[in-house]
């Protein structure tokens, strides 16, 4: 193996219930580096897994009539299956009840009762099931866990376990952290550590005499060894460690290490590169800690019922918006990585992601795809052409698609996902903009601008190429899709993070394939509504069933005539609603409000011709008065408007 390595690594989950918007967070922004990173070319080693030598997953199992082993052996599937659902790309799930881990674990321990690091001695102190953490006499005040982000009630103990001298390691920590500016991150969480650590570090009790659940003492089966040295040599275990030297050498130290706050300053930056240390093991490079996530304002919690499935919710946004569950998956994904910035606490709300599933994600990059395959479609029959001369706006386009591909890498190696996230929304919007501007629409009509309409078209188009490469980490079904319909024919799978930066890759005379809104927008009024409207397709279902015919005299009741769209502009305050005057043969032009602003822009109507219900009756939608309605196909939840084949004088009769 003579490519260079990456491997990163989740914390692994207790398996005392399955996974929440909380866990999948961390293992979203994992796999996020993942993938980028292998886009880079990186023989990446990506890790996450569960943690079951717990008492609280001993007592989870109880509570479930289940003995240990079969609880956990049922509830990882459940993992696995939520972690697939969500498009992570582990490579390897370790589990800590693996024979191969435990072995590592008794060797670890071992070696440290060996050096004299570990000892045995009477333990007289807190314990806290939830966190699965001791604590001195003088840290619990009133009888709860002092970790803000846990406060249950604590346990007195009293045994004779073992301890880990982490005593002996306060100033070589400090001294590291001190020569290794990256080691901890962010820098305020770092802060923390290195006043944890300067407080004074006492020694750590590292097993436990009552739980028959856990990885029994090497040489003394009366007691097991804590979860959390147990846990944290998982990280050690997927390298190899102790079972292939030539694998661990080239693929240990990790590279990143993602978490969470609630287990950083004591476990992951305190306790585990001691124990490395301890064992003459390098340490990671980074080690990073993001927020905590509250869920409506309120923390997360399985007792509150506010734990919301990942998968749930993507099968809700789904079935709100018509995307597939693969795209409302990737929605998610977007919004844990959009919303806050990353390091910082941030809180859920479905509001919020359908406010950004709706403007980010159907509007910015739906439009972008979905309004200039259309036009490609329309004016050149789907083919991608060859662009003729380079104007300066286009240009202006060029420069930025080929300068952000470095910035975004930037920003993901920093973990700024936010960062990244907005640079290549930069590149959406700045797309977007163009095309208002040069309005292909218009352009279309002059045989004349045939040359600068294939400018524009290859210019958004090979944007939207770069733009695939660049969201496929973050959102890799809509990447999928979009390249789908591109109709590149190498899979997006082999693209490299370098295409995105580089012009040209959309070859001209590519077939591309039939449009298709991929983030069809969310309605936020049927989603109020979401009883009664439940209630109304229940009544259409039955109506369905029974096949209601129309009389041939009932259909010629209904005037239809075509008509020519003179203006149209949008109703202000109203984002779906274009208020039209359209010509149907009458003295004066019909004004007309349709629901289609999200799919026409203005410019692009003037000039059309349509089909009118001509009767109708007048009516006022959002104040403002319409006499007639347009029809239009709905197809996959956009309205395509209906037009005749050729040119017809406005106001001929449909019949
Ligand atoms: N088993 C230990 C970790 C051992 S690692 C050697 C553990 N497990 S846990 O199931 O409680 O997971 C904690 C982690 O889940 C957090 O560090 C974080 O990655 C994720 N999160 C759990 N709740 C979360 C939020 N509310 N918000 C953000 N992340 C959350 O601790």
């Amino acid at each position: 193996m003579s490519q260079k390595t990456f491997y990163i690594t989740t914390p692994i989950y207790y398996v005392n219930d399955v996974p929440h918007v909380g866990n999948a967070s961390t293992t979203v922004a994992s796999d996020v580096v993942a993938r980028f990173k292998r886009l880079q070319g990186y023989n990446v080693l990506f890790a996450t897994g569960t943690d079951e030598n717990a008492p609280k997953v001993a007592e989870a199992a109880e509570a479930n009539g289940m003995s240990p082993q079969e609880f956990v052996d049922d509830i990882v599937p459940k993992f696995k299956e939520v972690w697939h659902k969500m498009h992570i790309t582990y490579d390897v799930f370790i589990r800590t009840t693996e024979a191969r881990h435990k072995k590592v674990v008794e060797a670890a321990f071992q070696k440290l009762l060996d050096s004299g690091d570990i000892y045995k001695d009477v333990y007289k102190g807190w314990y806290c099931i939830s966190d699965e953490t001791f604590f001195r006499e003088g840290e619990v005040k009133d009888g709860r866990c002092p970790n803000p982000e846990c406060r249950k009630p604590v346990r007195w103990i009293e045994e004779e376990n073992y301890f880990f001298r982490l005593s002996a390691y306060g100033d070589r920590l400090l001294k590291y952290i001190e020569e290794h500016p990256d080691f901890l991150g962010p820098e305020f969480r770092k802060n923390e550590v290195v006043s944890f650590i300067k407080a004074g570090l006492r020694d750590t009790c590292i097993t436990r005499d009552a739980y028959g659940w856990g990885i029994p003492v090497p040489g003394d089966p009366s007691q097991v060894i804590y979860v959390w040295f147990d846990a944290l040599l998982n990280y050690l275990t997927v390298a190899g460690y102790l079972q292939n030297e030539d694998e661990f050498a080239q693929i240990w130290p990790a590279d990143l290490q993602l978490m969470a706050k609630d287990i950083f300053v004591r476990f992951h930056s305190t306790l585990w590169p001691a124990m490395l240390m301890g064992l003459g093991v390098e340490l990671p490079k980074k080690v990073f800690a993001h927020g905590f996530w509250t869920i409506e304002g309120e923390k997360i919690s399985k007792s509150k019922g506010n734990a919301i499935s990942p998968i749930k919710l993507a099968e809700e946004i789904a079935a709100m918006s018509g995307a597939d569950i693969d795209i409302a998956v990737d929605a998610i994904r977007y919004f844990i990585l959009r919303e806050v910035t990353f390091g910082l606490d941030g809180d859920f709300s479905v509001s919020g992601l359908i406010g950004r599933f709706n403007a980010d994600l159907a509007n910015d990059l739906g439009n972008l795809l979905n309004r200039t395959l259309p036009l490609l479609h329309n004016y050149r029959e789907g083919i991608i052409p060859t662009p003729g001369p380079v104007s300066h706006d286009a240009q202006e386009i060029i420069n930025l698609v080929t300068s952000t591909g470095a910035e975004v890498a930037e920003y993901l190696d920093k973990l700024q996902f936010g960062d990244a996230l907005a640079a290549i929304w930069t590149v959406i919007g700045r797309a977007n903009k163009y095309m208002e501007d040069q309005a292909p629409w218009k352009l279309a009509k002059d045989e004349a601008c045939a040359a600068e309409l294939n400018t524009v078209l290859y210019t958004v188009l090979e944007t939207v190429r770069s733009v695939a490469i660049l969201i496929s980490p973050f959102m890799p079904s809509a990447a999928e899709a979009i390249w789908e319909q591109l109709g590149i024919d190498s899979p997006l799978t082999e693209a490299k993070w370098e295409d995105a930066g580089s012009w040209g890759g959309l070859l001209p005379g590519t077939q591309t394939h039939a449009p298709r809104p991929i983030f069809p927008r969310i309605d936020t009024k049927r989603r109020a509504e979401a009883p009664a409207a439940e209630k109304e397709k229940k009544m259409e279902q039955k109506a369905e069933e029974a096949p209601q015919y129309l009389t041939f005299d009932d259909f010629k009741k209904t005037e239809l005539k075509v008509g020519k769209i003179l203006t149209a502009e949008r109703v202000p305050g109203a984002d779906k609603l274009l208020k039209l005057t359209v010509d149907v043969g009458e003295e004066e032009p019909r004004q007309v409000v349709a629901g289609i602003a999200q799919w026409y822009s203005p410019d692009e109507l003037v000039g059309k011709q349509v089909v009118v219900v001509a009767n109708l009756a007048p009516a006022k939608i959002r104040g403002v008065e319409s006499r007639g309605m347009l029809l239009a196909a709905d197809t996959e939840g956009r309205a395509v408007l209906l037009t005749p084949d050729a040119d017809v004088a406005p106001g001929a009769e449909v019949r």
